[in-house]
């Protein structure tokens, strides 16, 4: 199959190209698109047989459930329960990267929700993938664009070198703004929690001033588990690049942040050199902003994401950094960490699993 790749002003996408793909939609085809968050790839929410061919393009694991994209709240009946104590949020953050799971309606088959009676739906706040849902009139089952395990996709270009003669086509909106995935939550029965799943997009800070008198309840994998190599719940290996990347972190929470900085500068030195000996083909992932105490990092490949206080410019750069390092053929990567604050959270939750229990604390 080729797949076509036609690029949209992204603030106001081309009617054509719009109905252009969205007849593929209708028709049971896929589709990849630009959201807020990462490129998405989209079949009909609706059509089983269409979202079937979004496990096979990627390769995902078909217990793994799909998040269903609507261009309107008033819609979300047709898929969801809407629960009460859930509009709130969807007032406040739709369109955005916030995804509620609620209980679905029969309209939704079990290839969407991987049999779950809950759906995890979305209102995307970006021009074309709302153009998109429109024309198609149906809601968009997307995952991310890339193939199962791969780092998510930012640009085009990473959803075409995943992806390139496995599905119909992609439009080309330009780099996706937030860079990390929609956050994914639950409310309970009783309205009084959140259950965080994923974080994302939407920080805890942001859904705690909107739902002030509710507990967030973070469920998502915490780094101690993370940190536990391969253990039976870490079934699948996610956004990991091709080389075995290591979180190096300080684990001492009484050292200042200049000096838990040399410390993991330092570790990571130590292993280079070993490393350099050997030929190994080295990349280093920091967040510094600028050249680090101690003058620049020997490797093969050093990207910095920005200081360590800007996590949003970490979170837009992150995917095509591990994009790069596998282009350079790197080996072994070493990751600094950096605060888990704001969108921080998010960025660290993907790079703990990117680095699939590789953690290293000095
Ligand atoms: O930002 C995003 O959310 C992007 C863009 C394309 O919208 N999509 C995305 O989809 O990240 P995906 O498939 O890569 O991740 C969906 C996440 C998975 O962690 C999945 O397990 C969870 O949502 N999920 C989906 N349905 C669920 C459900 N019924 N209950 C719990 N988790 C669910
Ligand atoms: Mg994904």
């Amino acid at each position: 199959m080729e797949t076509r790749l036609v690029a949209v002003d992204p603030e106001h996408p081309d009617e054509q190209a719009i109905a252009a793909a969205a007849e593929i939609i209708r028709r049971g085809g896929l589709v990849a698109f630009p959201t807020e968050t990462v490129y998405g790839l989209g079949a009909n929410a609706l059509d089983p047989a269409a979202v079937r061919g979004i496990f096979r393009a990627k390769g995902r694991p078909s217990d793994n459930p799909l998040i269903v994209h609507l261009a309107d709240p008033a819609d979300l009946p047709v898929v969801a329960v809407p629960l009460p104590l859930v509009e709130p949020l969807a007032r406040r953050f739709w369109p955005g990267p916030l995804t509620l799971v609620l209980p679905r309606t029969a309209a939704v088959p079990d290839e969407t929700t991987a049999g779950l009676d809950t759906v995890a739906v979305r209102v995307p706040d970006h021009p074309v993938a709302l153009a998109l849902i429109r024309a198609s009139g149906c809601p968009i089952a997307a995952p991310s664009a890339n193939r199962s395990g791969r780092p998510s996709p930012t640009t085009a270009a990473h959803v075409l070198a995943d992806l390139a003669g496995r599905i119909a086509g992609v439009l080309d909106g330009g780099p996706a703004g937030i860079g990390v995935e929609s956050t994914v939550i639950r409310v309970d029965e009783t309205g009084r929690c959140i259950h965080l799943l994923r974080p994302g997009g939407v920080t805890a800070d942001q859904l705690h001033r909107a739902a002030p008198h509710m507990d967030i309840h973070d469920a998502s994998e915490s780094a101690a588990e993370a940190a536990v190599a391969r253990s039976p719940g870490m079934k699948y290996t996610h956004y990991a690049p091709r080389g075995a990347l290591t979180v190096v972190r300080c684990g001492d929470p009484a050292a200042n942040p200049a000096e838990a900085r040399q410390r993991i500068l330092r570790a990571i030195r130590r292993e280079l050199e070993a490393l350099r000996e050997r030929g190994t083909k080295t990349g280093v992932l920091l967040f510094g902003g600028g050249e680090p105490a101690g003058g620049p990092v020997q490797a093969d490949l050093v990207l910095d994401l920005g200081p360590a206080d800007r996590p949003e410019e970490a979170a837009r750069r992150l995917y095509a950094a591990l994009r790069r390092f596998d282009d350079a053929g790197t080996e072994v990567i070493f990751a600094e960490a950096m605060p888990e604050t704001g969108i921080g959270r998010a960025v660290m939750n993907r790079l703990y699993k990117a680095a699939g229990g590789r953690v290293r604390d000095v």
